[in-house]
């Protein structure tokens, strides 16, 4: 791959995608390859490098786009209303946008003006996609970007609601994360964590680990392990329960039973919160709690934070 100096980085971040270079570490240290070479970089920090073992998010959401349509849409932004209401005239900033199926949400609730930013590029070229396929015309704003770049979040001004869904406890580096993704947020930040269970958790990072060193064959047999114990093992014990859950998947914010559980085998970094510690943590930064689903067990626990 050859790289003139004054490139930009989307158009670094092109070149990578087409010379297959995406995958895992491969993009983080060819970025960081390219870093050396003096070439302009400016957006995408060397925070954003820290993991060189990372889950291809982006890929995930490539496949999931597939099966989004009309009702899974619906869904998406029922679940959103049902949590922050109307949105008419607010500004939305989402954090790790992933498929951009709830920035889209978003959009059809009436924010005024709609920014989304992932670190992963092909979760960039997803939410585009969305906005192509769905919202032409919209004020949707979208780019590349790290939530670990303070620089970065300081230069993007400051949203009525900042969203970030299933996205901090991903970054490598959750903590800083949650203190940066405060930056942005004027009024509502709402956000998802995965539920804190101990030992549990310990197995799960490691699972999750173990999933992004394999080869591809065996990765397929992780997550068939997962579906198993998630979907399969289930259906013989409460058939009826468990086929309804199935079919009823789509509520939970428009997601897919199939894409989530390989996004549960696979993504990694993981990190974890209980209630309280992430309840203190925003507290100390003079944010009150306003609203929480504490799901448990280890699934992700939703929490919306005011500015005091
Ligand atoms: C589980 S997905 C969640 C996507 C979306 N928020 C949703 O609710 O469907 C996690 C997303 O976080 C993104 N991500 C990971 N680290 C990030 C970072 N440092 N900055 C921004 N996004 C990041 C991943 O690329 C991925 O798209």
């Amino acid at each position: 791959m050859n790289i003139s100096a004054d490139q930009s980085v989307q158009d670094i971040a092109h070149s990578c995608r087409e010379n297959r270079l995406l995958q895992n570490g491969y993009r983080v240290v060819n970025v960081i390859e390219i870093r050396a070479m003096g070439t302009k970089i400016t957006s995408m920090g060397t925070q954003t490098a820290a993991h060189e073992l990372r889950f291809r998010f982006g890929e995930n959401w490539t496949n999931f786009l597939s099966v989004v349509d009309e009702r899974r849409l619906a869904e998406a932004t029922a679940s959103l209303a049902a949590v922050l209401g109307d949105l008419k005239g607010k500004s939305f900033l989402d954090v790790g946008c992933g498929s951009g199926i709830h920035s889209l949400a978003a959009v059809r609730l009436g924010a005024s003006r709609v920014f989304s930013f992932d670190f992963d590029l092909q979760s960039v070229e997803c939410t585009k996609q969305m906005k192509q396929r769905f919202a032409q015309e919209s004020n949707w704003h979208i780019e590349t970007g790290s939530v670990l770049d303070e620089g970065y979040l300081r230069q993007i001004g400051s949203f009525d609601v900042v969203y970030s869904w299933g996205v901090l406890h991903h970054t490598g580096n959750m903590w800083k994360a949650l203190e940066l993704v405060t930056i942005p947020a004027q009024d509502k930040l709402f956000i998802s964590i995965y539920n804190d269970q101990g030992w549990k958790s310990s197995f799960w990072q490691w699972y999750k680990r173990t999933y992004n060193r394999m080869t591809r064959p065996i990765q397929r047999l992780m997550e068939a392990s997962v579906f198993f114990w998630t979907w399969v093992k289930p259906l013989f014990f409460h058939y009826r329960a468990t086929r309804k859950r199935w079919k009823e998947y789509v509520k939970s914010r428009g997601m897919s039973p199939w894409y989530d559980v390989v996004d549960w085998a696979g993504g990694y970094p993981f990190e974890v919160a209980t209630p309280e510690a992430l309840e203190s943590f925003f507290q100390k930064r003079g944010f009150n709690l306003h609203y929480s689903d504490i799901r448990g067990y280890g699934l992700c626990n939703d929490f919306v934070f005011v500015r005091t």
